[in-house]
């Protein structure tokens, strides 16, 4: 076992940011923690890595009890932050050396971790650029270069894809998976739906500071399999269509997004004598049925788009 959080709760003033959340790793996994801004991923992750103190419930890692004092713990965890933390002014061997020498590395070790790992990441050719010179996937790739010198087996990823390029984005996700085969295990949080079904052998899905759902993605999508999803495009969508729309006995959630209505129901049931009447007059452009994926997941379980929160 790698981490195991149990009932965590964690408050800032008002705002209770861990709400009995639970969560475990286990070795060799990559996990993906998925859930909107705010759900409370960066503060789970801080809470594992010692950051912070929880205020009740239990986290292990390692099978050590966490409480921010213990050093062993740091070594063996590799932490990309949600911000990019790298130093404009200096140059990407300048950062390396730097965040190296604070695990300890020696220089001539260090050197010879640089350059694997930038050769890793493609930077091989752009060390002694200044980062300010960057593009944004450059850097997020050398913020990753920075937390994985000291040969973590446990790497924690805080939404490292956030404003960068497709490519660049890619390169990352590809990144992760080599990761993976190499045993390293990996916690790696989200809002992109995508991302975690691309890399993640297990997700947890959170909301308002606790897990809502996890498992495999088969086992999550085979939760709401049984559900009908159907998107009705009209001319003009209005409010008070969707909330006729949810007033509707077995209409088990429905979201408007721009000019479309993604109603969900038990599959079995027909509705569209209900639906019709409702939406006909907005003018109906197009009914469409849908399969469900991890998106419908969490709309099912929570009645949000995680999109809409970003
Ligand atoms: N240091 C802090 N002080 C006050 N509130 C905080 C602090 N850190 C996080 N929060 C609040 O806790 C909640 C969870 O935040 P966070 O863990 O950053 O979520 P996520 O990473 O999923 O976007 C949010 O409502 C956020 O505003
Ligand atoms: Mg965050």
């Amino acid at each position: 076992m790698i981490v195991k959080m149990e009932e965590a709760i964690k408050r800032f003033n008002s705002t209770l940011a861990l709400d009995c959340m639970n969560l475990e790793v286990h070795k060799g996994e990559i996990i993906g923690l998925l859930g909107p801004n705010g759900a409370g991923k960066t503060t789970c992750i801080k809470a594992i890595i010692g950051l912070i103190n929880i205020d009740e419930g239990t986290v292990t890692v390692f099978d050590l009890v966490q409480n921010g004092k213990e050093r062993s713990i740091k070594q063996r965890i590799g932490y990309v932050t949600q911000e990019i933390t790298v130093y404009e002014e200096m140059t990407a061997k300048e950062n390396m050396m730097f965040f190296g020498s604070l695990y300890g590395l020696k220089k001539e070790q260090l050197l010879m971790k640089i350059k694997e790992v930038a050769h890793l990441l493609g930077l091989e050719n752009r060390l002694n650029e200044k980062v300010k010179h960057y593009s944004g996937g450059m850097k997020r790739r050398l913020n990753i270069g920075c937390s994985i010198l000291h040969d973590p087996e446990f790497l924690i990823m805080d939404e490292p894809t956030v404003g960068i390029d497709p490519q660049s984005r890619n390169f990352i996700l590809e990144f992760v998976k080599s990761l993976a085969t190499k045993n390293i295990t990996i916690l790696y949080t989200s809002h992109y739906i995508e991302e975690v079904e691309a890399i993640a052998s297990r997700v947890y899905i959170m909301d308002q500071g606790h897990t809502i759902a996890h498992g495999t993605l088969a086992e999550l999508i085979a939760r709401i399999k049984g559900d009908s999803h159907i998107l009705v495009d009209v001319r003009i969508a209005n409010e008070e269509a969707l909330n006729s729309l949810r007033e509707i006995p077995d209409i088990e959630n429905v979201v408007m997004k721009d000019n479309q209505y993604h109603i969900i129901f038990p599959g079995g049931v027909s509705l569209f004598d209900k639906i019709i009447p409702i939406l006909a007059p907005l003018g109906i452009v197009n009914i469409n049925s849908k399969q469900p994926n991890l998106e419908d997941v969490f709309l099912t379980l929570t009645g949000k788009q995680l999109r809409d929160e970003v």
